[in-house]
């Protein structure tokens, strides 16, 4: 038996011995003496007798060891042509300060506190000094309208939030204090306070119960390390759900440093002193765990990077990143990969940067299409290594293991399924199929630790959105099949959950604001393929009768009220006045069933449609996108 099918094996047969022994890489207050409560099934709590302090494990224990003047994060920003790089005994020094900033400010453990910052060291600083306090952060994502953060700080409730006085996107200075200034104003709950990083690309306007976030750090006492159960929360990171509400993600303190410490060395093959960049935003899941928390953890060095891969000069950004620092291994999303290879299609600009540190191209956040797997792999002589995972889980579910058991890479799958994980794809009445036959994936509990243990305060809709429609099984939203040899392949969403440039949306709430539109009577948002985003919204909207505009004076609107709704990051940008949509006799609109032919994967129709003469008006508009 290979390595990897005996810690498979080994994983399933025997959790409590399997993650008893990988808890041993974490540092404990108090080592945990049991590992599995299973007494709660459905909910599960991992290490429920543990105490530890998450940032404890990332910073202070690596210092104590005598690595402090090992590199801890390098900042590098093309965007404002500067780089920074701390050691572990200055980012324990300076996470150390902040936590005493929040203490100070009256942030204890169990407190939230909500993050709304740019790729900026202090972003990190901000998220493991709330964790050096056992205080829960908040994290979110800049591209989002000041509604989306109002709903957040209303279901978080945080006693401080963290922002700056903007962000830096290419084209535009992002201005950060309004923005937080709109949603505060929109929110029921409000905070006591909150602690502004001033940048000097735009100041920001300071209020009543504003601090300069330089000046409360200068004069902060450090704060130490606060120990905590752990399944204590870490954090809460709000995902798109089916409905306008997001799922509040919790995260909790020992299973998710046990989890992340065990997919750093033996998915990622990182450890120690190694340079490690992920190319996403503190405001994904992929920020929180492999830019902030798991390099950390594992003391290794993490890029933290303010730019895009295209445009911060050009094409090679990621090539020079990767050469300057060293870096052994990066992830990013292929989109990313995508925008390169539009700009640079023979890969030209690589030969100019020395990549011989760089082994491993990881790519996840989005299905890793066939085409951009073997460019990557062609231009970069590396190899290139897919990982399938989501928000809730927090690691990957399958992937590759290149630390433990390096396998052939097969086209369009992430691999297998990780130690932990027991994959089913099952159909719709929750049966098993048999390999290469697609159907529901879903994941056979107990979940591994590391995986969301709730949501936010929603037991009920923990249950009802991830364990009610197979029961036993955690329903991942996502469709696919394993095939022989048990590689995994994920074709996409069962769902209404569509993903563009690697950020997870949902149509549900596009619809929801493009349905607000006073000319619209009715619409369907379905995500359609998009040569560089993987996949883009397209709105599909039946005009009130005796309404008349202009197409195009309609798509502006609309466009304009999704970004001030929900966000850029919407990135609805096409809008389509058709005459009907089609639906099911008793008035369900057949989104499915667009969504196939829009794919190029067209289902059978089904036979309770009203009308089948609106699809065939509908089909055209449909596949102009099919198969790209
Ligand atoms: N703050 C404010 N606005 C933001 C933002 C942030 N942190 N991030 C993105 N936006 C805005 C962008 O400026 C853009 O606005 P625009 O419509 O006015 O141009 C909009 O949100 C959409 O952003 P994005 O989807 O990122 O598109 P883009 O055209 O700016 O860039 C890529 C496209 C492919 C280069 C970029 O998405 C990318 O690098 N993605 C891969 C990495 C990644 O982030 N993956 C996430 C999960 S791993
Ligand atoms: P998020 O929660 O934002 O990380 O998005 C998770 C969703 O992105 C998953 O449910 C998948 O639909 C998709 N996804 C992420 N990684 C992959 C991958 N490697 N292959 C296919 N789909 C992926």
């Amino acid at each position: 038996m290979g390595r990897y099918a005996e810690a498979y094996a080994a994983s399933i047969a025997d959790p409590d011995g399997f993650w008893g022994s990988a808890a041993e890489a974490i540092t404990w207050s108090e080592a945990p003496r049991s590992v599995l409560d299973a007494s709660g099934a459905p909910f599960y709590r991992w290490f429920p007798d543990g105490r530890l302090n998450t940032c404890y494990n990332a910073l202070d224990r690596h210092v104590e060891a005598g690595h402090g003047d090992r590199p801890a994060l390098i900042h590098d920003s093309p965007i404002t042509g500067t780089q920074q790089s701390f050691t572990y005994a200055q980012l324990t020094d300076a996470v150390a300060r902040f936590a005493g900033v929040l203490a100070s400010l009256g942030v204890t453990a169990g407190d939230r506190v909500v993050l709304s910052m740019p790729m900026v060291p202090e972003a990190v600083i901000g998220m493991l000094a709330c964790a050096r306090l056992g205080a829960v952060h908040s994290v979110v994502f800049g591209g989002f309208a000041a509604e989306e953060l109002a709903v957040r700080i209303d279901d978080a409730e945080p006693k401080v939030i963290l922002s700056a006085s903007c962000g830096l996107e290419p084209n535009r200075v992002v201005a950060y204090k309004p923005l937080l200034d709109e949603a505060l104003a929109i929110a029921s709950h409000q905070p006591d306070a909150c602690v502004i990083l001033q940048r000097p690309q735009l100041e920001a306007a300071m209020g009543e119960r504003d601090h300069d976030w330089a000046t409360l750090a200068a004069s902060a006492e450090p704060a130490g390390c606060t120990d905590v159960a752990a399944t204590d929360p870490l954090y809460i990171l709000y995902t798109s759900g089916t409905t306008g509400r997001p799922k509040g993600i919790v995260r909790d303190n020992g299973g998710h440093a046990v989890a992340l410490a065990w997919s750093m060395a033996n998915v990622y093959d990182i450890g120690p002193g190694d340079v490690w960049w992920a190319a996403s935003d503190v405001g994904w899941v992929v920020g929180h765990s492999y830019i902030v928390y798991a390099p950390l953890i594992v003391g290794a060095t993490t890029v933290v990077y303010e730019g895009k891969p295209v445009g911060t000069p050009d094409a090679g950004a990621f090539w020079r990143v990767i050469a300057e620092h060293g870096v052994k291994a990066m992830f990013t999303a292929p989109t990313a990969i995508r925008a390169i290879r539009r700009e640079d299609p023979e890969g030209s600009l690589i030969a100019q940067h020395d990549l011989s540190r760089f082994q491993t191209l990881f790519q996840a956040g989005e299905r890793l299409d066939p085409d951009t797997y073997r460019w990557a792999t062609r231009v970069l002589g590396v190899p290139v290594v897919d990982n399938w995972w989501q928000t809730e889980t927090g690691w990957p579910i399958a992937a590759n293991l290149r630390g433990l058991d390096p396998m052939p890479i097969k086209e369009g799958s992430p691999s297998v399924p990780v130690p932990g994980y027991d994959v089913r794809v099952v159909d719709g009445a929750g049966e098993e199929v048999p390999p290469g036959t697609e159907g529901n994936i879903v994941v056979r509990l107990p979940l591994p630790p590391g995986n969301l243990p709730t949501l936010w305060h929603d037991d009920e809709r923990y249950l009802t959105s991830y364990l009610s429609a197979f029961p036993g099984s955690y329903t991942t939203g996502d469709g696919g099949y394993v095939d022989e040899d048990g590689y995994v392949y994920v074709l996409g969403r069962t769902d209404d959950v569509i993903n563009v440039a690697g950020h997870r949306l949902s149509t549900g709430v596009m619809e929801a604001v493009v349905a607000a539109h006073p000319a619209v009577a009715e619409c369907a948002v379905i995500g359609v393929a998009d040569e560089l985003k993987g996949q883009a919204p397209r709105a599909f909207v039946v005009l009130k009768s005796g309404v008349s505009i202009d197409p195009e004076e309609l798509t502006r609107q609309v466009v304009a009220d999704v970004r001030k709704h929900i966000g850029p990051v919407a990135a609805l940008k096409e809008v389509e006045v058709v005459p009907a949509l089609p639906k099911t006799r008793s008035g369900k609109i057949l989104r499915r069933t667009m969504r196939g032919i829009a794919d190029g994967r067209p289902e059978p129709v089904p036979s309770t449609i009203e009308d089948p003469r609106v699809l065939e008006v509908l089909t055209p508009l449909l596949q102009r996108h099919a198969g790209s």
